[in-house]
């Protein structure tokens, strides 16, 4: 059985910047509030009909760059979202056509922050099984679109932002590639995190709109303690049934939802700060897109090499949760 490797990787952010002293004009908040409680001081924000597929057109297009890779030698796409163009056809279809990735098939994968973590696993999957060669998986939101720009809860945490992983075997005998997942989703935590309204339980009409059940609704607190709990709990077993300790890993990449929940979680499994990639003050949350995005930066800034392990980490709506453990490829 050949072992999933990743071999590329492309990111894309839109120009616009949106500030935490914009935002204080929007709503009552402040960039002191904002820094403090979340580490956040700016995000990207798409312009005006600008979507979630074109986000992700060219974050797939840098990651396919990156190794001269022909959109027609794709197997798959796995497209990591919450806010997809439209409910159908999926934003995967949009983006093969887009790419004119002949041969591929794919799907949307729907797991809010936990996305890119899943997507990943799942087409390592593929690549593992022997089914296929070359999977992309992008992650990317346009979190801009479902946000309640009068709700200073929510409006302050969330940013638009892409990025794609291209997954391959990894040559016979290499020490690279894919090591372990471990995942878990809890519906009873669904409430906390949601938008009500649009899907076939609560189709649109005058009063959902009215009653701005389009966007993100959020209790704060409850999906924090989940966080820090879950995402603690799940970077430990990962590390503890694969024999390893902070130690032995490189870097954390966690998913960016707030800068409290990525330190208990770091404290957790005895990482020292210098070991975990930290991007949220310039991106906020862009959900499927923060993994990789902070992946870029983890090559960046020389967190990562070739051979190191990294730790991917996230938890959101669904509640979602996930972890894996990556030995870095190139
Ligand atoms: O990625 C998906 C998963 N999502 C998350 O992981 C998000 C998890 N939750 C959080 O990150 C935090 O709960 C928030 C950043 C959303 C909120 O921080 P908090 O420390 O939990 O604040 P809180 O909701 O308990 O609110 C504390 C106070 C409240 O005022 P009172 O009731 O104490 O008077 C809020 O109304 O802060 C107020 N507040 C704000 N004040 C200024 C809430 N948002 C703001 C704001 N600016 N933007």
């Amino acid at each position: 059985m050949p072992r999933a490797k990743i071999t590329a990787l492309g990111c894309f952010t839109p120009e616009r910047v949106l500030t935490n002293s914009d935002l204080e004009k929007l709503v009552d908040t402040t960039d002191q509030w904002i820094l403090e409680r979340t580490g956040i001081r700016e995000r990207h924000i798409a312009d005006p009909g600008v979507a979630t597929s074109d986000l992700a057109v060219e974050a797939a297009k840098a990651a396919l760059a990156v190794n001269g890779v022909a959109p027609g030698d794709l197997d798959a796409i796995l497209l990591c979202t919450v806010t997809p163009d439209m409910f159908f056809p999926s934003t995967a279809c949009l983006v093969q056509n887009r790419l004119g990735a002949s041969r591929a098939w794919g799907f949307d994968l729907i797991a809010a922050c936990s996305g890119f973590v899943y997507g990943l696993v799942s087409g390592a999957s593929l690549v593992a099984s022997g089914m296929h060669k070359r999977v992309l998986v992008i992650g990317a939101d346009t979190m801009s679109r479902i946000i309640d720009y009068t709700d200073r809860g929510t409006c302050v945490l969330f940013g638009d932002g892409a990025g794609a992983m291209l997954i391959e075997p990894a040559a016979e005998g290499e020490d690279a590639g894919f090591i372990d997942f471990l995942g878990e989703i809890d519906g009873s935590g669904g409430d906390f995190l949601k938008m009500p309204a649009g899907g076939s339980r609560l189709p649109a009409s005058r009063e959902t709109v009215d009653q701005r059940l389009h966007y993100v609704h959020q209790e704060g607190q409850q999906v924090f303690k989940y966080a820090v709990r879950k995402m603690g709990d799940l970077c430990q077993q990962i590390l503890e049934r694969n024999g390893l300790t902070g130690n032995d890993i490189a870097v954390m990449v966690p998913h960016q939802a707030n800068r409290r929940i990525i330190t208990a979680t770091a404290e957790r499994i005895g990482l020292p700060p210098e070991k975990v990639l930290i991007n949220i003050e310039r991106f906020g949350n862009t959900t499927a897109g923060t993994i990789p995005l902070a992946t870029r930066d983890a090559i960046g800034q020389g967190l990562l090499r070739k051979g190191d392990i990294v730790l991917f980490a996230a938890v959101g709506a669904g509640y979602t949760a996930g972890a894996s453990l990556w030995r870095w490829g190139y």
